[in-house]
């Protein structure tokens, strides 16, 4: 597998590959202040975590499903790509995906169809679906998820995009519920772990860390979403709420 990479920050900003947002809630510049900020307080605070790794690739995951992966990984990554760095977002998660709605995509070729050697990297990539930022989403679903993502393959394809770009996020299945998160993370610097107010349970999250801690993963922070209070004295990596109806 190989890959060609435009020149560090050439954009081509009359792409016609560039697509508008669709399902999801896709930071703009009418998102609330306090939401852009947040994420910048995250990026601010990942970069710091990541000057010391060598590895630039991160997992976004959290407990369960519905906690704000999908959410957090997309915004995350559009953050990291207007410092102007080339960042790669690539949909982990086979069995529920949705990095494609974000950015209405198609999923006839992505990382399932990767892994199986059906489609080279470059025709599954999707370039500058914003400035500076690659995605690449899940692919046809298929059945053994977690054997693709365990495969040589995966871990071909992770140290050819680790070198290709300066950041690659990962959105990935809910740690309680499969292993496809761990297994990926363990070839990464670690996830960011994402809690939900109102939703995460504490017990759910001792368990998504107590499997973190026995693969022996990096969790490089904690991202509080969906907060309640926006003046909360909340110490963790960055914590966002928004609503659909403002952005
Ligand atoms: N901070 C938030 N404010 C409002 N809605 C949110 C927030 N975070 C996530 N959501 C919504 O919650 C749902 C689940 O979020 P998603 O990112 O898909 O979670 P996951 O990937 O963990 O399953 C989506 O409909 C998403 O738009
Ligand atoms: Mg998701």
């Amino acid at each position: 597998m190989s890959i060609t990479k435009p020149a560090k920050n050439v954009v081509d900003f009359t792409s016609t590959k560039r697509r508008k947002p669709a399902d999801g809630i896709l930071l703009n510049e009418s998102a609330p202040f306090h939401v852009r900020e947040a994420f910048k307080t995250i990026r601010t605070n990942l970069l710091f975590t990541l000057a010391t790794k060598t590895s630039k690739t991160v997992v976004v995951a959290s407990a369960m499903p519905n906690e704000g992966k999908s959410t957090t990984s997309v915004n995350l990554a559009m953050v990291l790509a207007q410092t102007g760095a080339q960042v790669l977002l690539m949909d982990c998660d086979l069995r529920k995906p949705s990095v494609h709605q974000f950015f209405k995509l198609p999923t006839n070729k992505g990382l399932t169809s990767i892994l199986c050697g059906i489609d080279k990297i470059e025709d599954a990539l999707h370039e500058n679906v914003a400035p500076n930022l690659d995605v690449i989403t899940a692919g046809p679903l298929s059945p053994n998820p977690s054997e693709l993502l365990g495969s040589t393959r995966m871990s071909d394809l992770l140290a050819i995009v680790q070198k290709a770009y300066d950041y690659v996020v990962l959105d990935a299945s809910p740690l309680n519920i499969v292993s496809d998160a761990i297994i990926v993370a363990k070839q990464t610097a670690g996830v960011l772990l994402v809690i939900r107010h109102g939703s995460s349970r504490h017990d759910q999250l001792k368990k998504a860390i107590e499997s973190c801690e026995f693969a022996e993963v990096n969790i490089l922070g904690v991202i509080f979403n969906d907060s309640r209070t926006v003046n909360t004295n909340f110490y963790g990596y960055g914590h966002y709420k928004y609503s659909k109806d403002s952005v």
